[in-house]
């Protein structure tokens, strides 16, 4: 039986997909389902751009992979990752990094294959349906508020695509090059980039996807009084 459980276990983030698109249809249902993510006062401060076409996909990663190899190391609406790494969580992150490149054969001193590997990112690792999510600048001055909502309404995009057998991948990468994203879309001046989600469907025969990083146990996580 497909519990919540399950499909929530069930879950990673795939990073090799068949080249074909999410039917339409299908995007709507889980963006329906997505749209019943709780948020504060009913907010529903998420802006979706869901994109399928594939000369927009590539123009968007063909100007984030331009900026970035023209040395700029982000261009963005916010800071995603902590600008100071600190115990656990620098551990955490090296561990899962390491995991991946261990799992590809790839060294960690490979400098190329690794920046090929996170371009791979921008190529969307080769799926055909991505959906980007704004929010309203207004939102975000000076409040955090719709950032958690909007993480709650990235999980339901993803467990509700599940249901319809769509695989997927979080991506801050994106979120590093907000800006980039937004000129190619020439989004109204409100709007802020946060993240974007890849769906589709895995490639069952590439290795890659059967990574799936172990999580530290309720003992490190969880206060119980
Ligand atoms: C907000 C967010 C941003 C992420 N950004 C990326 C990304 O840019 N590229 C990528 O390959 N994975 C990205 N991930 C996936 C994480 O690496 C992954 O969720 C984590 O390692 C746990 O693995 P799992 O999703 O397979 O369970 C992101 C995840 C989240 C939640």
């Amino acid at each position: 039986m497909q519990t919540i459980i399950n499909t929530i276990t069930n879950r990673s983030s795939k990073r090799a997909y068949l080249a074909k698109p999410v039917a339409r249809d299908i995007q709507e249902k889980i963006l329906k389902a997505a749209q019943m993510t709780p948020s504060g006062a009913n907010m529903q401060p998420w802006i979706t751009y869901a994109i399928s076409d594939t000369d927009v996909l590539k123009n968007i990663g063909d100007a984030i992979i331009d900026k970035m190899n023209s040395g700029v190391e982000h261009e963005q609406f916010i800071q995603y990752y902590p600008l100071n790494w600190v115990a656990p969580y620098k551990k955490r992150r090296l561990e899962t990094g390491v995991g991946l490149y261990k799992l590809m054969g790839v060294d960690r001193k490979d400098y190329d294959t690794r920046t090929k590997m996170w371009h791979n990112n921008f190529r969307w690792f080769g799926a055909q349906t991505v959906f980007f999510i704004f929010t309203d600048k207004a939102n975000i001055d000076g409040a955090q508020g719709a950032l958690i909502d909007c993480g709650a309404y990235m999980q339901t995009i993803m467990l509700a695509a599940q249901e319809f057998g769509v695989d997927s991948c979080p991506q801050g990468s994106t979120t590093e090059f907000g800006k980039v994203v937004a000129d190619v879309l020439n989004t109204p001046e409100n709007l802020a980039l946060l993240y974007s989600v890849v769906l589709g469907y895995e490639d069952k025969d590439a290795k890659i996807n059967s990574y799936k990083p172990e999580r530290v146990p309720l003992s490190e996580t969880v206060t119980f009084i």
